[in-house]
Order: C-alpha cells, then structure tokens, then sequence
C-alpha cells in the first residue's frame, strides 16, 4: 500500500518505508547538502540542542518562521548549501524535522524525497511493499507543494505498476495532474514575499540531484544512485 500523510501531525497506518517531504524548503535543504558534499545532517527540533553542537564541530543551521536563527551558520535556504563539503550539518525548521523526529520512532527507514532527486527515489523505492508519503505541510495545514509532489512521484510510481494507492495517495495524485509543476500555495507566496523567489525557483527542478538522504542513527547520509 502507498499512503500519503498531508501533515506531519497524522500517523501511518502501516509498516513501511517513509518518506519524508518538505519540499519548501527543509528536504531540498538536506537532498542540496548531501549532494555537494555534506558528510551528513543531523536533524533537531531544539534551537538550544543545535547550538550546543557548535562545539562539536558541526555548522549550525535552520530558521524560524522562514527566517535564519540568531547566530546560527546557514538559514533554511537550499542556495547556501553549496560550499559544505566535508561538513556536519546540523539542521532545525519549522515543520521539515518535525515529522522526520516522528518518522524515526516507527520506521527504520525514511528517506527524503523532493522534485530534485524525484527519479533518483522512485527507482531506489519501488520495490518496497509499503511506502509513506509523509508530507511535512504547512504548520499543521496541508502544503500545496508537498502535496503536489506526492502526487508526482505517484504519477511514477504507477508507470512501475505500482497500482496500490490509498486514498489520500489517489488525491494527491489527482491534485499533481490536474495542477502540473506550480508552486502557488501559502508557502510559496510567503516565500516569494519575503525574497527567496530564487528558492522556490531552486526547488522546482526535477531530478538533478542523485542523492537519496537515507536515515541512521538521528541523521541523514547520501546513498547516490548512478
Ligand atoms: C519548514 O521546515 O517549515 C520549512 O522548510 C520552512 C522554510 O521554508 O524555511
């Protein structure tokens, strides 16, 4: 069965594969980061917790309402993860690492998916017998972009045979066909407004990253298909 989850305050009915979605802008923070060399991201929900790391060597990053914490290395946007080879990362948002400290207590294993590594991840999946689509949504609310790309890598999905679609799985995918590739939801209107267009720009672009963040022990590390 292939479930989605529209926030990160619902449960998965099953034991499976989760993957977690915050397409704007967590999850293509961590898939940008790994890509360009990141040795891992550790993710918190703790600004406090993420700062004491500084001492262990890691860079601190994340934001609060959309903008970056007080003394922290990075903000939340996926343009500032190029220069992070060899780096610990480590990341608190707003509702990104909310469901990734969820999804770690019931599934060992979750993975980050967006419209960057979208092909990347449908191969590395799709053989899995159950898969969450556990979108991160919008401070409690259902996201547009999250949900769209659920629907999106449903649309895959399906072209693998894959016929077995609940139907929260059959709306989203409904929803992805009959808007296409735009970001026009509450998030991205924030985004745009308070100057980060380039990044809802950024996050739009399919399959350019061969990285699929994969879970271990409280961070992600990249498994990178060819
Ligand atoms: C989040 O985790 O809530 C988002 O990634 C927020 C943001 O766009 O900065």
């Amino acid at each position: 069965m292939i479930e989605t989850l529209f926030t990160y305050k619902e449960e998965p009915k099953t034991n499976a594969t989760i993957i977690a979605i915050d397409v704007l802008r967590a999850g293509s923070v961590i898939i940008t980061a790994l890509f360009n060399g990141a040795k891992l991201v550790k993710i918190t929900n703790s600004i406090k917790k993420a700062r004491e790391m500084k001492k262990d060597g890691f860079i601190i990053c994340g934001e609060r309402n959309t903008t970056k914490i007080k003394g922290f290395d990075k903000g939340n946007s996926p343009l500032e993860y190029f220069d992070v080879k060899g780096k610990k990362i480590v990341l608190t948002t707003s509702n990104g690492t909310k469901v990734v400290e969820k999804a770690s207590k019931i599934s060992s294993k979750i993975l980050i998916g967006s419209f960057l590594n979208l092909d990347f991840l449908i191969d590395y999946v799709k053989n899995d017998e159950n898969i969450v689509l556990w979108c991160a949504g919008n401070n409690g609310n259902v996201s547009f972009e999250d949900t769209l790309f659920a629907g999106a890598f449903l649309e895959k999905l399906k072209k693998e045979n894959r016929n077995d679609l609940s139907d929260s799985s059959i709306i989203s995918l409904n929803f992805w066909k009959q808007t296409g590739l735009k970001f026009e939801g509450e998030h991205a209107k924030k985004l745009i407004s308070m100057g980060f267009k380039d990044d809802v720009e950024f996050c739009k672009r399919i399959s350019v990253y061969n990285v699929i963040p994969v879970y271990l022990n409280g961070a992600f590390y990249e498994v990178r298909t060819c």
